[in-house]
């Protein structure tokens, strides 16, 4: 059954960044799952292929956690490090070996049975989709993935996966923010509303910058004016504009500390208007829309 997935995702990319222990990442997902926070967003190779080890050791502190929570996962990017010393330069590798391979370590590594979600990670282009679709297929037979999606496609990639999967594909990952709005335009977005895939927008705050913006940048005056005026913070305002969208926008979250994700999930409770949204959209790209 495909998982019914929070809202606001919680990205475990920073994991190394974060300095917890296990009982204390646990207790990070927890305070997550009190805030209606239950799906989280890894990658085989975050943290140089150690993040879903350290997800797995929170998991493990708290026992029940994982049956509370939904977990997405991604494969395809082959990086060059100590701990793959066969890989001789940076690569995709869609392979059907490569990617049945890539989730049943990833598994492992997080003690569980199945993930919600299997992205691929990037579009490769040496892509083959009809062994992308027998890879799904074996994992969904196997009970190991519940749903399959992609990341940072541009729409004609996102429908050859599609064209030979004859499962719908559920989930489409991209980097959207007010400092990254190309998928606005791009026709990525239009993508996802008239399939009704999800859109998840990666690094929602631009890693960080939007909480940082300057005042006296046009950005700056405009979340401080519209801040004011809506009595919420600059992040805040970023994650409403992203939920504002029709197509159905999951900011994917990144910050490591409870207090700021209690205040972005709060965000789901401000409505930006029409004018209040492309307010924040001109002042981002620095002109009037034509
Ligand atoms: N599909 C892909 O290719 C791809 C690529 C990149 C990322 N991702 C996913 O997207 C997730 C989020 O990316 P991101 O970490 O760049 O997201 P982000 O939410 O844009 O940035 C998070 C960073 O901003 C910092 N920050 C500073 N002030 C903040 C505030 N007031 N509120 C919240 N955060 C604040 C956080 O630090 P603190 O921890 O100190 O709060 C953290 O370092 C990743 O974890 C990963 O799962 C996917």
């Amino acid at each position: 059954m495909i998982a019914d997935f929070s809202r606001l995702i919680l990205g475990i990319w920073r994991i190394g960044e974060w300095e917890l222990n296990p009982s204390e990442v646990a207790r990070l997902l927890e305070g997550c799952l009190d805030l209606g926070l239950d799906t989280f967003d890894l990658a085989d190779i975050y943290h140089d292929h150690q993040c879903e080890g350290m997800f797995g050791a929170a998991l493990r502190a708290s026992p029940g956690l994982k049956a509370r929570i939904k977990v997405i996962s991604k494969c395809g990017i082959a990086l060059v490090t100590p701990s793959r010393p066969h890989h001789r330069v940076k690569h995709y590798d869609t392979s059907r070996g490569h990617i049945l391979a890539a989730v049943e370590h990833s598994l492992a590594e997080m003690g569980l049975e199945k993930l919600d979600l299997l992205l691929i990670h990037r579009p490769d282009p040496l892509l083959e989709a009809d062994e992308v679709a027998e890879a799904f297929h074996q994992l969904a037979r196997r009970g190991q993935v519940a749903a399959f999606g992609a990341s940072n496609c541009l729409p004609h990639q996102f429908d050859l996966l599609q064209s030979r999967f004859d499962e719908p594909l559920v989930a489409h990952q991209l980097e959207i923010s007010l400092l990254h709005s190309e998928a606005l335009f791009d026709g990525s977005l239009d993508q996802a509303q008239r399939l009704r895939v999800m859109p998840q927008a990666w690094s929602p705050l631009g890693g960080g910058r939007l909480a940082r913006e300057p005042r006296d940048s046009a950005l700056g005056r405009a979340l401080a004016t519209l801040g004011q005026e809506l009595n919420a913070t600059p992040e805040q305002l970023a994650i409403a504009w992203l939920l504002r969208h029709p197509a159905g926008i999951h900011p994917v979250l990144g910050s490591g500390r409870l207090e700021r994700i209690r205040r972005l999930v709060e965000a789901q409770s401000l409505t930006l208007d029409r004018q209040q949204w492309f307010t924040l959209l001109e002042a981002a790209r620095g002109c009037e829309i034509p």
